[in-house]
């Protein structure tokens, strides 16, 4: 009945899988060229991996979809353990659907308080400042980007467009902060930099959650849409895919009727596609829709005869819900029936409770597979061999119920490697996602500090 409906509805079997990703890898490729597409492939300026040899002291700047950190970063002398003191402020909600200036002068106001607390004295020098604005924007520099488009759900009036270097440093100047904002960088561009510091291995940096994005290092001569700077073909240039938007045309993903619905009720529709069926703002969201619609359905409905006001907020669920439901170890589901009475006020029967989590698992499934195409895609275009590392990191990622090991087993059933070079390589696959090295607190500071050196050198 009603399970196999959802299993058919979710299930991505290994050969749409291969579809996608190679779908996907044209994809990417057409981002990197002058027509673009709909993955941006967005420059990000960093030329290159870090050396080891960065040093200095940083402030890093951290503005993802839930919190706000600031941090600041001693990287040592010689390559090893970075010193790190950070703060965490709470992201209002209201600010994401604010005004532009309301959201400039609430994050310097927290670099500020975060200043004012560690150094009272008065004494901290002029430092560089590498802030972490995980959203699209076209670089035509390091510290310079213009917002191609909010994702993950902001919507603040008068930014798209606009070059956010100066909204943000305006607001830095009128506090009088000691703060030079040194690099724009993208949380996946952190994640890649921050992780091939610690492990060389490491070729992609992910982010599993609230969105969804990789980065990864290219060559220009692989760039068509920036020969006309006339850069030496196989200098290193760093890609921020934002492949959150990848197939926004619906030529490859198998959307489902309730993926329709969110991306139509969204404030950005027909964009973020892929973003919007695997990412961590949407899962609850999904769960919703399907839920409400059994409920509404004619043929056997579930909570028949319950309320479901609780349920018909959108958004009111987040994916840790889903990861609770996941996560209960009970044979009778005991924990996911005081989890729907305790929260929705609804008393789920056996049969109801088994479906909430197989539906659960069927889009914590779909969404960790779906993902994999990504890293897949990556990895066919720029012929990544064992070991390929991914440094990854996100709520999805870190917190998610088997969110690796369905990302792990989607890796094997679209590249099909034989038992024997999983053996030969002691267990490790040859692409292997991994938690990440502070893309936004280490990958921030290393990255200010690259580009400090290529200014000094005058590249
Ligand atoms: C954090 C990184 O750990 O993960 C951020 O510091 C990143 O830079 C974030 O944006 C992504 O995860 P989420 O779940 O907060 O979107
Ligand atoms: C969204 C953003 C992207 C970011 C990702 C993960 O896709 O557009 O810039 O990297 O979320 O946070």
């Amino acid at each position: 009945g009603q399970i196999k409906y959802l299993e058919d509805l979710f299930t991505v079997p290994a050969s749409k899988l291969k579809e996608i990703t190679d779908h996907f890898v044209k994809e990417l490729a057409k981002g990197l060229s002058v027509e673009g597409g709909s993955i941006p492939m967005n420059v990000t300026w960093v030329m290159g991996y870090p050396t080891g040899e960065e040093q200095g002291t940083f402030i890093a700047l951290d503005m993802g979809g839930t919190n706000l950190r600031v941090c600041e970063i001693v990287l040592p002398e010689e390559k090893g353990e970075f010193e790190i003191i950070q703060s965490k402020y709470r992201m209002p909600e209201e600010l994401k659907t604010g005004k532009s200036e309301e959201l400039w002068e609430y994050i310097a106001d927290c670099v500020q308080q975060f200043i004012d607390y560690h150094h009272e004295d008065g004494k901290l020098g002029t430092v560089p400042m590498g802030f972490t604005f995980s959203y699209p924007c076209t670089q035509d520099y390091v510290d310079h980007g213009v917002l191609q488009r909010w994702t993950k759900g902001f919507d603040i009036s008068g930014v798209e467009g606009e070059d956010v270097v100066p909204l943000f440093e305006a607001a830095l100047k009128k506090r009088g902060l000691p703060i030079h904002l040194t690099a724009l960088i993208n949380d996946t561009t952190g994640t890649l930099i921050a992780s091939n510091y610690t492990d060389q291995s490491t070729r992609i940096g992910a982010i599993f959650g609230t969105g969804c994005n990789a980065a990864y290092m290219e060559n220009v001569g692989s760039c068509p849409k920036i020969a006309h700077l006339n850069l030496p073909p196989e200098t290193p240039i760093a890609i921020n895919c934002e492949y959150g938007a990848f197939d926004n045309e619906h030529i490859v993903l198998p959307l489902t009727k309730y993926d329709k619905i969110i991306d139509a009720d969204s404030p950005r529709p027909g964009q973020q596609a892929f973003e919007k069926m695997i990412s961590g703002l949407y899962l609850g969201e999904i769960f919703r829709l399907v839920l409400l619609d059994l409920h509404q359905g004619n043929a056997c409905t579930i909570f028949e005869g319950q309320s479901m006001t609780k349920l018909s907020k959108p958004y009111s669920l987040d994916a840790s819900f889903l990861s609770l439901i996941e996560e209960d170890p009970f044979e009778n589901l005991s924990e996911t029936h005081d989890l729907l009475k305790q929260q929705l006020g609804l008393d789920a029967k056996k049969p109801e409770l088994e479906l909430v989590r197989r539906l659960a698992e069927l889009i914590g499934t779909r969404a960790a597979r779906l993902s994999a195409c990504g890293i897949a895609a990556i990895a066919k275009k720029k012929d990544l061999q064992a070991p390929c590392h991914v440094g990854a990191d996100g709520s999805v990622f870190n917190k998610y119920p088997h969110f690796k090991a369905r990302g792990a087993q989607a890796l094997r059933d679209i590249f099909d490697w034989p038992a024997s070079t999983i053996q030969q390589r002691g267990k490790e696959d040859p692409i292997d996602i991994r938690a990440a090295e502070d893309g936004s607190g280490v990958g921030a500071a290393l990255i200010a500090a690259l580009t400090i050196k290529r200014v000094k050198e005058g590249n």
